[in-house]
């Protein structure tokens, strides 16, 4: 038997159990995977006409689980509850984060006080760690809300949509640029209830809803060197290629208006910039991905690819909105997307200006690293987005792992980092990093290879980054 088949059979006792429960509180996290994941487990429920309450969070911690535990309701967690699942107890948990099964025996005076017991909660919980999957590109956790969801009926397989949305929020393609795994089963199932299709084209964000200069302008992610951040180069590299901008009306053509010469035109001339100017061949090969399309949404706007459809809800959840992503992944198309399309609008502009003004600031080097300190100006919520940008924008040196700290509500100091894969591949470990040296001075961290973050206290971010580049240099053997 298969591990995924496995993995199946859990998610059918799992439905199950809700099939006999009547009132539940969906916990769920505010990022587009957690919103797409609270969304496909609140329709399930909706389409079962079972009683429920969705709350959103950045985090679980102890003691939230403790009042969680006071609720009474059955707990459905999606997209977090894995890594405290051995203080949870009875629950219902589908999520792909590392899951905390038992207690550290040095730790239990601590949970023990937030909780009367310490059990280990594996019946109803689905997760691809527990099944010898990849939690970080196999599935995510809307994929396995959805294999919930589908395992109570295959009515549900409409949900796989969100499901793929999920995924690609979490960035589940971004290495091979195609979803693999049990994503894949996702896509197959979506691709027969009506829901899903997908092709090979552009990688770049906005390939349905920007002018197409808007779209190479703010590419970073490959960055596109002489034309990423300048408008004008932009237009003129698309000029000298014979594309016509606007259309004869005068309105803008986006990527989706032009046609195949144009589009291959454009890909040769940009895959060309990239070798040219000395980047790997892989680098160039990664503008052209595998794209995700959601046919039941209209083309052209921002639900009808999963990329687009993904940052818009984290465009939400990043403002304290989640409420609102969520609102639209249940089908509001009238207020609550043009609220959301609203953030997502602000969010932009807010980029473009923590951009400029940290390339005002300056980003200092520090013997193998380099980072920026956005004091008080910087919203703690889009400090790794920002260190990221800056690294792939060029703004940065492209080089050496980044590091942005900014002050918290609290008065701590929150810090994110950010690397490359070409930095993971010579050694580069951020979570490390970001683990053991916010431990040494009394904060806590961790994350990704590539990406990282923690929370240090004030004062401490001159003694961080002098360990922070003792380690980059031992990791990278610099
Ligand atoms: O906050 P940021 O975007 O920099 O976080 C990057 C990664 O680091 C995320 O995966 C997050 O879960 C992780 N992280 C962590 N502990 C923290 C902050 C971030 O594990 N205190
Ligand atoms: O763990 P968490 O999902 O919270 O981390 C998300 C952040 O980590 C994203 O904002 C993304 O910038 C970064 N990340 C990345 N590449 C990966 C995984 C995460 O850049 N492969
Ligand atoms: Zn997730």
């Amino acid at each position: 038997m298969s591990i995924s088949s496995d993995m199946w059979k859990r998610a059918l006792k799992i439905a199950e159990r809700i099939r006999k429960e009547d009132d539940f509180l969906i916990v769920t996290h505010i990022d587009a995977d957690g919103i797409t994941a609270g969304s496909i487990a609140a329709e399930t429920l909706r389409n079962l006409d079972k009683d429920f309450e969705i709350r959103f969070l950045k985090q679980l911690d102890p003691l939230t689980v403790k009042s969680l535990r006071e609720d009474g309701r059955l707990l459905w967690f999606t997209d977090l509850g894995s890594g405290s699942a051995n203080i949870i107890g009875d629950a219902i948990i589908t999520d792909h984060h590392e899951p905390v099964l038992e207690v550290p025996r040095e730790k239990r005076g601590d949970i023990l006080a937030y909780v009367d017991a310490v059990e280990t909660a594996t019946e109803y919980h689905l997760n691809p760690h527990l099944f010898s999957h990849n939690g970080s590109t196999d599935i995510s956790g809307a994929g396995t809300a959805f294999m919930a969801a589908r395992s109570i009926s295959k009515t549900n397989d409409y949900l796989s949509a969100l499901a793929i949305v999920g995924a690609v929020g979490d960035m589940q393609a971004q290495k091979t640029g195609r979803l693999t795994g049990l994503n894949r089963q996702i896509l197959e199932i979506g691709k027969k209830a009506g829901v899903l299709e997908w092709k090979m084209d552009i990688s770049l964000y906005g390939r349905e809803t920007r002018e197409i200069h808007r779209m190479l302008q703010y590419s970073n992610d490959p960055p596109f060197p002489g034309l990423t951040g300048d408008d004008k180069a932009s237009i003129a590299f698309l000029l000298d290629l014979g594309i016509d901008l606007k259309y004869e009306s005068g309105e803008w053509r986006r990527w989706i208006d032009l046609a195949d010469w144009e589009r291959k035109a454009i890909i040769n001339a940009l895959i060309n910039l990239v070798l040219d100017y000395g980047f790997p061949a892989r680098e160039a090969e990664r503008i052209i991905s595998e794209v995700y399309i959601l046919r039941n949404e209209d083309e052209g706007t921002e639900l009808h690819d999963a990329k687009e459809f993904s940052t818009l809800l984290n465009s939400c959840g990043r403002y304290g909105k989640a409420e609102i992503g969520y609102r639209v992944c249940l089908g509001d198309r009238e207020e609550y997307l043009e609220k959301a399309r609203a953030l997502l609008q602000g969010h932009r502009q807010v980029l473009v200006e923590m951009l400029n003004h940290i390339k005002d600031g300056g980003i200092r080097e520090y013997g193998s690293i380099q980072y920026f300190h956005g004091g008080n100006s910087i919203p703690e919520e889009i400090t790794g987005t920002l260190a990221g940008m800056a690294l792939s924008s060029g703004i940065a040196d492209p080089d050496r792992p980044i590091f942005a700290f900014t002050e918290k509500d609290t008065g701590e100091i929150k810090v994110s980092g950010r690397g490359t894969q070409a930095m993971v591949e010579r050694g580069l470990s951020l979570s490390e990093i970001m683990k053991k040296a916010a431990e040494k001075i009394g904060g806590a961290g961790g994350g990704h290879d590539i990406a990282a973050g923690a929370t240090i206290p004030k004062g401490s971010e001159e003694e961080f980054l002098k360990m922070a580049d003792r380690m980059v240099k031992k990791q990278m053997k610099i």
